[in-house]
């Protein structure tokens, strides 16, 4: 069974336990309020003065939303952890917050597409970016300029799901003056802990995994106070994308749930990964632990989660789109991390087709979620739709 840390799974449990205002509570009271009282002119004055950690403005600072964070910060074992309206709002808040024009950022691996469309935005300010696709630490040293403020993973990758080695670009960007950033949203808290390896800063999609169940969109930056704090005032507060109270209720919710869900995507995912990649009219299958990658490894990674891509060996796109349509128990729908299975191909104007850049991602590619409808099921499935 796939081992997790035992301080997490007893972290997730009691996610809300330390609201005492809402005490014998399960979870914490839905504050669905925009304004917080004060007492005194003297008492408002004050928590204006410290918006980042004080309920004055929901814009700022909600009780709910603030049981997220305290949970989420110390899952990824950083200081602080600012919740936002989704995975985009706390990427796009990371860069407009820390960066200015002249400043270069380093994208390593393949990207969420979005991502890099929003560096591609950012080139209009003075931004600048490149983007490496190798794990060889020399050559990602190279890439560095003497102006990049900040260097910017995945591991693993969106997409083909390759790691790199997270620790040693960690300290390739420090050594740099530059900041190390993850999007830490394929391997959840659970499975990696990017801060612990020495990254600045470690980005979620609570929409995916954390949340759980395909029914709230969120996003959350981990990292020390110092730096989530020039966030809040540079990005955050300014820009607005905020986490309502109802979705941070979701999310403690499904982080409850969240080690037995994982462990469930782990098992699953990998017992069909290994299906796939017993059979001859699959070219490749694009799943970190296949090919004897050990379980916890130097850098402390556990395993992988449910996502994972495979290639066809004959048909390009065409036949991909035709096997996609043929599956009856994988949903066609973009996103992942939920209860229920999905395919996804590639697509000229789609996410996935975006994030790897062209000729890097192959035509007769399909990327599942693996949910829970059973791995023996799925296999199944994937057996009558590959017979085509
Ligand atoms: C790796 C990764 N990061 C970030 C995001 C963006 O998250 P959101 O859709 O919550 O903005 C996604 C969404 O698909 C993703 O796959």
């Amino acid at each position: 069974m796939l081992e997790l840390d035992p301080r997490d799974e007893l972290l997730c449990l009691r996610a809300a336990e330390p609201v005492a205002e809402c005490s014998g509570m399960v979870l914490p009271a839905i504050a669905q309020a925009s304004i917080f009282r004060k007492e005194t002119m003297e008492e408002l004055h004050r928590d204006l003065a410290r918006e980042n950690a004080a309920s004055v403005y929901s814009r700022g600072t909600n009780p709910t939303v603030r049981v997220l964070e305290r949970t989420l910060a110390e899952l990824e074992r950083g200081e602080v952890c600012k919740c936002f309206a989704s995975g985009m709002g706390a990427i796009g808040a990371t860069l407009f917050g820390l960066l200015k024009a002249g400043d270069h950022v380093l994208f390593v691996n393949d990207i969420y597409g979005p991502t890099l469309e929003l560096a591609r935005r950012l080139e209009d300010f003075g931004v600048s970016h490149d983007q490496v696709f190798t794990a060889d630490i020399d050559a990602i040293g190279a890439a560095l300029r003497n102006e990049t403020r900040m260097v910017f993973m995945e591991s693993p990758g969106s997409t083909l799901f390759q790691r790199i080695d997270v620790r040693a670009i960690a300290k390739l960007a420090r050594e740099h003056g530059a900041l190390s950033v993850i999007d830490n949203t394929v391997a959840t808290p659970l499975l990696q802990k990017p801060i612990e390896l020495g990254v600045d800063l470690a980005i979620h999609s609570c929409t995916k995994y954390i949340g759980g169940h395909s029914d709230a969109v969120g996003g959350a930056l981990i990292g020390s106070a110092e730096l989530i704090e020039r966030v809040f005032y540079n990005a955050y507060m300014l820009m607005g994308a905020i986490m309502q109270p109802l979705e941070a209720f979701l999310f403690l919710r499904g982080l409850m749930t969240l080690p037995t869900r994982i462990r469930r995507h782990h098992e699953d995912a990998l017992s069909l990964a290994r299906y796939l990649d017993s059979r001859s009219d699959v070219a490749r299958v694009f799943h970190p632990q296949l090919g004897g990658a050990g379980q916890a490894d130097a850098d402390g990674w556990r395993g992988h989660s449910g996502l994972f891509s495979f290639e066809l060996a004959e048909g390009g796109f065409a036949r991909a789109v035709a096997v996609a349509n043929r599956l009856r128990l994988f949903g066609k729908a973009v996103s992942w991390g939920g209860a229920e299975s999905l395919v996804l191909t590639g697509h000229k104007s789609d996410p996935m087709g975006k994030g790897g850049e062209g000729p890097r991602i192959p035509a007769g590619l399909l990327r599942l979620s693996i949910g829970f409808e059973g791995a023996h099921a799925l296999i199944e499935d994937l057996d009558q739709a590959l017979a085509l």
